[in-house]
């Protein structure tokens, strides 16, 4: 009897991933994939069509989540789920998210070709918008509503630099969708497991093919709004200026030292900076810049966040200083019988391995609050994510599908 992880197709899989990168692929050989955009819209499309040809059933909810299911033998259990994002930061990889799509897909194919059956049903899923902080307020806009759909009003209110609100731009998308099936938010999943690139340089180094993935760590974001006066270049005097670019350096300095870690365990980025009026003669009239600051332990990331505010003013000379926060995420562990399966599996297929926690934030962040919920992780190349260089090799994509797909199954026939 065929085993599924004997039936992953590393050529098929690997064709996907050369499929979808053509979806808003830029020059460099990257992919400009922003959530809901017609770009979004396509790669969605692209896969409900290889899903129409397999005869799965496909789904999709208030926030555009999709879910693509496999039916199982007791047809009222609740799924094994497995998926990710389809969507990309600005000139980002080829792999970051929709490995993740693919790779549950191809669990979905292997275990038809083999003709093999499995208790619950499982699907593949796309969440919407992990990226979404690339356009709107936040990331990760599907997987939060999904797991608490108290939080679908506001998060469906976000809007994008051009006003557009989160619900506008889902409704734009559905236009160019197939008619699917509404699944409603928070409807009960059994298992949740996300493949991913581990984005960072461990697995690579230390040559392991598969990260057990311990836990997410946790994160706030701020927005830092520096408020001057617009004036003439060339004819007001120093005494009479408030430059907000002036004051954001030193704002930008002494936040840059108060997160500074000779542990270098602390992830701090200011990751995107505004100025307006933006223009060679004219004085800025106002600097917001982001903050992006990550830890594994939660109390640091308490007494280091909470300074942001004050540092931040007292940097200030003569321009008034703004500072919001516009999320934060708790640490998230990965516990119990997803991980176990995970690395048992592992150990069965005798793919090198380790433990290893996740700086990045992914959506099974947010579902390992109404499932129980694991990930793996994959090598790409030197660690280089959110970057138009990011690669995987076949060999590793289908390695990191066969531990999914076999985890995927033992749950699925719990
Ligand atoms: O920011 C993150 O960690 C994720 O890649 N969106
Ligand atoms: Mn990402
Ligand atoms: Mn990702």
């Amino acid at each position: 009897m065929t085993t599924v992880a004997a039936r992953v197709d590393e050529k098929r899989l690997w064709t996907r991933h050369v499929d979808m990168a053509k979806i808003g692929a830029t020059p460099a050989g990257g992919v400009n994939r922003f959530a809901f955009t017609p770009e979004d819209t396509e790669a969605r499309k692209l896969l409900l069509t290889w899903a129409e040809k397999r005869d799965f059933k496909s789904e999709i909810d208030d926030l555009g989540n999709i879910f693509i299911r496999r039916a199982g033998t007791d047809k009222n259990a609740p799924p094994v789920v497995s998926g990710s994002h389809s969507d990309t930061q600005p000139k980002g990889g080829r792999f970051d998210g929709i490995y993740g799509v693919l790779a549950a897909f191809e669990v979905l194919e292997a275990l038809e070709d083999g003709g093999i059956k499995t208790k619950r049903p499982l699907e593949a899923v796309i969440w919407s918008a992990e990226e979404g902080g690339s356009r709107f307020p936040m990331g990760c806009l599907g997987s939060q509503a999904y797991a608490d759909p108290k939080k679908a009003v506001t998060l469906l209110d976000g809007k994008d630099n051009a006003g557009m609100t989160v619900k506008a731009a889902i409704a734009e998308m559905m236009k160019g969708l197939p008619k699917l099936g509404h699944r409603p938010l928070n409807t009960p999943l059994a298992y949740c497991i996300e493949a991913h690139i581990e984005q960072g340089p461990i697995l690579e180094e230390t040559k392991n093919t598969i990260g057990v993935v311990t836990a997410i760590h946790g994160q706030r974001w701020f927005k830092v709004e520096v408020i001057g006066e617009a004036g003439h270049a060339g004819n007001t005097p120093e005494r009479l200026r408030k430059d907000a670019v002036t004051d954001a350096i030193p704002v930008m300095a002494a936040l840059r030292k108060l997160f500074h870690d000779p542990d270098d365990v602390v992830r701090f980025t200011m990751g995107r900076v505004d100025v307006e009026p933006n223009a060679t003669a004219v004085i800025p009239a106002k600097v917001t810049f982001t903050i992006d600051f990550r830890h594994p332990d939660e109390a640091t990331i308490t007494r280091l966040g909470d300074q942001v505010e004050a540092v931040a003013k007292g940097a200030a000379s003569k321009c008034e200083v703004k500072v919001t926060q516009l999320r934060r995420a708790k640490t998230t562990p990965f516990t119990g019988a997803v991980p176990e399966t995970i690395l048992a599996v592992t150990k069965k297929l005798g793919y090198p391995h380790m433990h290893i926690p996740s700086g990045a934030g992914h959506d099974a962040r947010y579902i390992a609050d109404i499932c129980p919920t694991g990930m793996i992780f994959i090598p790409c190349w030197k660690g280089i994510s959110h970057n138009e260089t990011e690669d995987a090799t076949a060999g590793d994509l289908a390695a990191g599908t066969r531990v999914l797909a076999e985890t995927m199954v033992e749950l699925a026939n719990r």
